[in-house]
């Protein structure tokens, strides 16, 4: 066996995650490898982790946690040629099957359209937060593409993805009404958001109409499983809605006069790029709201997968 590294990975399909030593992967054509300094952690690391995609992607085993990465480039494979070895970079492991690569490790191979360059401004642990949720925050705000002055519910808005989106909106001038426990409140609007309801006080869309008596313009729901849990009420007819979950069903938006669409996030390089760029020139603020060690990552899958991540939860790799 070559060199080895510690890895948060699930050693066989339905295993508890656990810390051991795997190999180092080896750099591939297209791809980078990195010497991991953060990884940010995301609600698909628990869903890749109970095995709740094996039916529609082959898994391959050990199977490494973590998709969003901060690092040093060690190698680069052929064709690779907008980062070089020693480059700071920022990444995101796409799901594409099989899957198996991950970034709770000590190095980690990332698809190469996946990799940015990242400032020097910006640190490890802050970059690492930002692929995936800022991705998926992007892609929501553009399904519902609120012009100046329109106003959008965002519900879930206190999350990883929801603290991008609340300031994604305020920035194309849209009002933002944000749902968030009262300890969010002003985390929330330093954020950028007008309102925010305390969704655990009572149903999200008596409070948005009570507000907003012709209702929103738009909604966001990073919460929702079906189209059921969605505070459809509130938006009036016209409006959009884009779901981070599979919620948006056609049939019953039409019925109520909406439109929406189910996002996909795409943290690729074109796409991640410009959101570093605002997180290191302090236009985009990134709420990082716990840093743990690699042998504590699991307890900050646990924490997430709790709802108790206030922000965004980061592993920092060694030093
Ligand atoms: N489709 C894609 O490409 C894509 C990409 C990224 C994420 N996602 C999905 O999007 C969802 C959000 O991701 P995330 O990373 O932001 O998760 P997160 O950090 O766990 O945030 C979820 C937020 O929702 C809040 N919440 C929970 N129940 C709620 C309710 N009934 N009403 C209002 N708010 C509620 C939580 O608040 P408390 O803190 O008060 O509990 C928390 O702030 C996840 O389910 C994730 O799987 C999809």
């Amino acid at each position: 066996m070559g060199e080895v590294m510690h890895a948060l990975n699930v050693p066989a399909a339905g295993a508890q995650p656990q810390l051991s030593e795997l190999p180092v992967p080896e750099v591939t054509a297209g791809s980078v490898l990195v010497r991991v300094k953060a990884a940010g952690l995301n609600a698909i690391d628990n869903a890749l982790a109970g095995g709740m995609m094996a039916g529609t992607m082959p898994h391959e085993y050990p199977l490494v946690l973590g998709r969003d990465a901060a690092g040093i480039v060690e190698a680069v494979g052929a064709g690779v040629d907008h980062v070089g070895v020693g480059d700071e970079v920022v990444g995101h492991v796409l799901l594409a099957p099989p899957v198996h690569a991950g970034t709770l490790a000590e190095h980690a191979l990332l698809p190469a359209t996946a990799v940015t360059a990242k400032p020097s401004g910006l640190d490890f642990v802050t970059a690492a937060a930002v692929p995936l949720a800022g991705a998926a925050a992007l892609a929501s705000v553009d399904a519902v593409d609120p012009q100046p002055g329109r106003t959008v519910l965002v519900v879930g808005a206190g999350g990883g993805v929801g603290s991008y989106v609340v300031q994604l909106l305020a920035g194309r001038g849209a009002t933002v009404v944000a749902t968030g426990r009262a300890e969010d409140t002003d985390r929330l609007s330093q954020l950028g958001a007008d309102t925010v309801i305390d969704y655990t006080t009572g149903p999200v869309a008596d409070q948005v109409l009570a507000r907003y008596p012709d209702g929103v313009d738009g909604l966001i729901d990073l919460v929702a499983h079906g189209p059921d849990g969605l505070p459809l009420s509130a938006v009036r007819r016209g409006g959009k809605v884009a779901s981070t979950l599979g919620a948006a069903d056609g049939d019953v938006l039409a019925a109520a006069g909406l439109t929406g669409s189910n996002i996909m996030a795409k943290p690729v390089r074109e796409v991640v790029a410009p959101l570093i760029e605002q997180a290191a020139n302090g236009t985009l603020a990134v709420s990082v709201s716990t840093v743990l060690p690699l042998d504590r990552a699991a307890d900050g899958l646990a924490a997430l997968a709790g709802g108790k991540a206030h922000g965004k939860i980061v592993v920092k790799v060694g030093d």
